[in-house]
């Protein structure tokens, strides 16, 4: 039997029903990808069906606001994400009729759609014959084909693609994209697979050489950089001061509260008394208490928080522009950083 028969027989038998496995509808699974790109499916799945519910088509999407789609992403993390999702889908609107790109090459002209994205709505949604390789898929290759070049190299990349293209399916190659995915997901693991139980354990050249816990090979580690934030959770009577994240970054778009960021570590004094410098914070403003520090782990970022709690006896009529006051109770309808819904959610600072 081929490698591809085998494989659509195991996944025949183990695939998991997930609901975007039963349309193809460019849109459900171009938002299914996105979604699905740095996030678990068990995770995903309530933000796919909450998406495709709020906005059922790419029309709808287009016509909302940035804030409601931010909004309805908040605690996926990696913003930049929504942000691009809003963008295609506003260029999808207004420029193709509401009509998606149906070829690879097509499709690899959106913004946030790249190589990965693009093989997978081409394949599952219009059979086109183009190879998807993500990290499930980089992993099963190696292991299969005893591939040792480092995933994350050109030439690594290069080889996987070659051996990608050989494997594929040439009659059903969207079946096939999600049937290696769903192989690397479940039977493949990183750790500890169930080698016994696996179809191709007789041809598989790192279980022959006792290699696969060491496969696939990553060279370059991504460098954490460790950050202190010192956030001003001012409130007055019925208000809190907010402030939109303009700058680039991944939180681009988000609200959270004045900030003083540190590249070290700060005598909690000193980051007290520059904030208030640094806002102009009213002689009447009086410091409530501050925070546990909360450790806030992201793919590039250790984020080390803390919120200073500080009350104003009245309106603050000299805030700096770009803060914004809101009522309290209207805090929960801003798309914010996941970080900042902790302490809100937990610290009795907040309450
Ligand atoms: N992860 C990324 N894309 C996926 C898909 N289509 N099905 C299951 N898991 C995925």
């Amino acid at each position: 039997m081929s490698f591809s028969a085998k494989l659509l027989k195991w996944y025949d038998l183990h695939k998991r029903d997930l609901p975007w496995r039963h349309t193809v509808d460019p849109y459900k699974v171009w938002l299914s990808e996105i979604i699905l790109q740095q996030t678990r499916v068990d995770q995903g799945m309530s933000y796919y069906l909450k998406f495709v519910s709020l906005f059922p088509t790419v029309n709808d999407l287009a016509a909302a606001d940035e804030d409601q789609v931010l909004k309805a992403w908040q605690g996926l993390g990696y913003y930049s994400r929504a942000r691009n999702l809003h963008a295609t889908a506003r260029q999808i609107a207004t420029e193709m009729g509401g009509q998606f790109p149906e070829k690879q090459a097509d499709l690899l002209q959106l913004k946030g759609v790249g190589q990965y994205t693009s093989a997978a709505i081409a394949s599952f949604c219009f059979n086109e014959v183009t190879p998807v390789v993500d990290g499930n898929v980089s992993r099963v290759l190696s292991r299969l084909h005893g591939l040792t070049e480092p995933i994350d190299s050109q030439a690594g990349k290069r080889t996987l693609y070659e051996c990608a293209w050989q494997c594929i399916d040439r009659e059903q190659p969207g079946l096939y994209n999600q049937a290696i995915m769903e192989f690397g997901a479940l039977q493949c693991v990183p750790v500890n697979p169930d080698c016994q139980g696996c179809p191709f354990k007789s041809q598989c050249v790192a279980y022959a050489s006792d290699t696969v816990k060491d496969l696939p090979v990553k060279g370059k580690k991504t460098a954490v950089k460790k950050r202190w934030f010192y956030y001003f959770y001012i409130t007055d009577n019925n208000g809190v001061y907010i402030k939109k994240r303009t700058q680039s970054g991944i939180w681009k778009g988000l609200h959270d509260f004045p900030l003083l960021e540190k590249e070290n570590s700060q005598p909690i004094e000193e980051a007290v008394a520059e904030g208030f410098q640094l806002l102009r914070l009213p002689k009447s403003a009086v410091v409530k208490g501050v925070s546990e520090e909360y450790v806030h782990v992201l793919s590039h970022r250790k984020i080390h928080a803390r919120f200073i709690a500080i009350t104003l006896p009245s309106l603050w009529s000299k805030a700096p522009k770009d803060v914004l006051r809101i009522d309290k109770k209207d805090l929960a309808s801003f798309g914010i950083p996941r970080l900042i819904d902790k302490f809100l959610e937990s610290d009795i600072l907040a309450q």
